[in-house]
């Protein structure tokens, strides 16, 4: 069985004051099963992880992105090594966002992956086709390509030190979730890629889906047999959505 893990991307939100706010709207919350990560700005890292600390609340605090080199001359670089120093947990690489506004290439993204796993640190895998590609029938091609790019770098046991994301860029910040069968299928088709390379591997490798998970949505999500938990963009700055999110993966848990 896999544990569901739930990780919230804060993106470029946040400050003290929301951290503190969150963390206090979050304590008392019963703790569930459910492995939570939340993954807030870098400079807020270890605020965050002192202010969960002192609330006894067991959570991970991970990061967004990091550089693909190790260290030297990459002014306004973080490296893994870096994140792995200031108790980063995991690290999400290969958001649509890094993609499409920075210019992130596959290649770019598997040497992030390597980084991050030979730091000692867990990467979460982003991959997604846009609606033109939905459109045009490219899903399966897309998706596949971001992947292998990564597992031909760092192979099926170091992705599964991590989780896969499975984020339709369609659905990210718009309000349209993929449905639990279009998810679904898509999920199963990244698990069967994992298997053909390793069947065991594939059969602990965590499958998150992304893009406009609410409370609402989250539990026919996670009822899917290869949907293993969420990564949450919006909903994860309110405490109390969050937590019915991570709620509705500890719901579903036994069942897959
Ligand atoms: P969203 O973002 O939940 O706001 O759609 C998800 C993500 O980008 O990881």
């Amino acid at each position: 069985m896999r544990r569901s893990l739930v990780v919230g991307n804060w993106k470029m939100n946040g400050s003290f004051e929301l951290i503190d706010q969150w963390v206090s709207n979050y304590t008392g919350f019963m703790e569930t099963t459910t492995e939570t990560v939340v993954c807030p700005p870098f400079v807020y890292i270890p605020f965050f992880k002192n202010r969960l600390l002192t609330s006894a609340i067991s959570m991970g605090v991970g990061a967004q992105n990091c550089s693909q080199y190790e260290s030297g001359a990459y002014t306004g670089e973080v490296s893994a090594s870096m994140l792995a120093d200031v108790g980063s947990s995991y690290v999400i690489i290969g958001h649509s966002e890094r993609r499409q506004l920075f210019g992130e290439t596959n290649e770019v993204v598997a040497e992030k992956a390597k980084r991050v796993i030979d730091a000692g640190v867990r990467p979460i895998l982003c991959v997604g086709e846009t609606l033109e590609q939905r459109q045009n029938g490219q899903t399966v091609e897309v998706v596949l390509s971001q992947l292998n790019a990564v597992l031909d770098v760092v192979g099926t046991a170091g992705l599964c030190t991590g989780a896969l994301a499975y984020e339709p860029v369609w659905a990210i910040g718009t309000g349209k979730t993929a449905t639990p069968e279009e998810a679904q299928q898509v999920h199963k088709i990244l698990r069967d890629s994992v298997k053909s390379r390793n069947p065991a591997d594939a059969s602990l490798l965590r499958i998150l889906y992304g893009g406009s998970v609410k409370p609402s949505n989250a539990e026919k999500l996670f009822s899917c047999p290869d949907i293993d938990g969420g990564l949450i963009g919006g909903a994860s700055l309110k405490a109390e959505d969050f937590y019915a999110i991570v709620q509705a993966a500890s719901a579903v848990e036994d069942i897959n």
